[in-house]
């Protein structure tokens, strides 16, 4: 018995930006980007492709391969840090723009990890509310706090959207179990403000404006660490061997981190899907994004054995095995 995935989406916007645009913007270079990140091209939202609509654009196609409407939808859980506004949430845009009456919706704020970690909340909902259907996405526009003069994360980011249906079902497939972290003693190594206070007493002195700060070596660092660590746990406490995934689907942040992460695991690189080549970073966005490309590409069949990890600020991190 399981949480089984009914069905996967996402939406991109439209415009792409490449290297050589970047090199228009900063002192950076396609060679550059491409030898430390591995990132070619990313989307940017441009008019009407707000984090709320992309996300609802993902919802109706994770909605139409399930073969269900927006009214069969009692949960709406949006993982992001780049809603156009504090409050509302994200996912009450999302259920309005759905139509999705009948459901209650909340955000999750787990930065790049909030994928796995909304799919956490879905899941355990799930498995009380056995009869309900439940969205989950990851949805960021994080070209809007991105500081477009630091080279240093004007680089890696990029806007998108991705989607899955849930749904409790009486046989051996859906999420098998998950393993996640936080440790916000860390937190400086990777952070992003809110506006500045209206309140003098808590105005931090420092705040430099709503963009992404990070220490990329030590981001690196312990990115790697953590997300070895996350999946190697998850795998002994389920008593299965590394060997049987049949694919794994990590956080698409850059190609080194990938590269390091599946050669300190061990994992067959043909097993692994990247993505990050087109989309760049896109936060609680990426694995849902490329779950979706990997389903469409052929990557999955049924009953395969599907390992998803994540890292991001906070820092969050954490892993997911899915019966397929
Ligand atoms: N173009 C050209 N030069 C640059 C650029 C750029 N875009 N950015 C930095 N440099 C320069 C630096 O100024 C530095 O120059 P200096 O030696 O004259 O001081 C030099 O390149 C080396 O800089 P480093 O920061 O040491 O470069 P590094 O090899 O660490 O690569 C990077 C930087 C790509 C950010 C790397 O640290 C990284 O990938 N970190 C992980 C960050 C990440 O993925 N964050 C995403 C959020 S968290 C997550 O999703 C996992």
């Amino acid at each position: 018995m399981g949480v089984v995935i009914l069905g996967t989406g996402s939406c991109l916007p439209e415009k792409i930006i490449s290297n050589h645009d970047l090199e228009k913007r900063v002192e950076t270079s396609d060679e550059w980007i491409v030898s430390r990140t591995g990132i070619s091209t990313r989307r940017i939202s441009g008019k009407g492709e707000e984090t709320y609509k992309i996300a609802a654009s993902a919802a109706r196609n994770a909605l139409d391969v399930a073969e269900l409407t927006a009214d069969d939808i009692d949960l709406i859980i949006v993982a992001t840090m780049s809603s156009h506004m504090l409050m509302p949430s994200c996912a009450c845009f999302v259920q309005k723009e759905l139509g999705a009456d009948k459901a209650f919706a909340y955000d999750v704020n787990a930065a790049c990890s909030g994928f796995l970690f909304a799919l956490d909340c879905g899941d355990k909902y799930l498995r009380v509310e056995n009869n309900k259907k439940v969205l989950v996405i990851g949805t960021e526009t994080l070209s809007s706090r991105t500081n477009w003069q630091d080279r240093n994360t004007c680089i890696l980011f990029g806007d998108g959207a991705g989607a899955v249906v849930l749904e409790y079902q009486d046989n051996n497939r859906g999420v098998v179990a998950s393993n996640l972290f936080s440790d916000g003693r860390l937190w400086n190594l990777l952070y992003m403000h809110t506006a500045p206070s209206c309140n003098p007493a808590l105005a931090e002195e420092d705040n430099p404006g709503a963009h992404i700060l990070m220490e990329g070596k030590e981001v690196f660092k312990y990115a790697v660490k953590a997300m070895e660590g996350a999946v190697r746990d998850l795998l002994t406490s389920e008593q299965i061997e590394l060997e049987a995934i049949d694919v794994m689907i990590p956080h698409q942040a850059n190609i080194r981190i990938l590269n390091k992460l599946v050669s300190r695991l061990g994992i067959e690189q043909e097993k692994v899907f990247i993505n990050v080549h087109k989309y760049g970073n896109t936060s609680a966005a990426s694995v849902p994004i490329a779950l979706d490309e990997a389903k469409r590409e052929g990557w999955l069949k049924r009953g395969d054995l599907l390992l998803v990890c994540s890292f991001g600020g906070g820092f969050t991190w954490g892993a997911s095995l899915i019966r397929w």
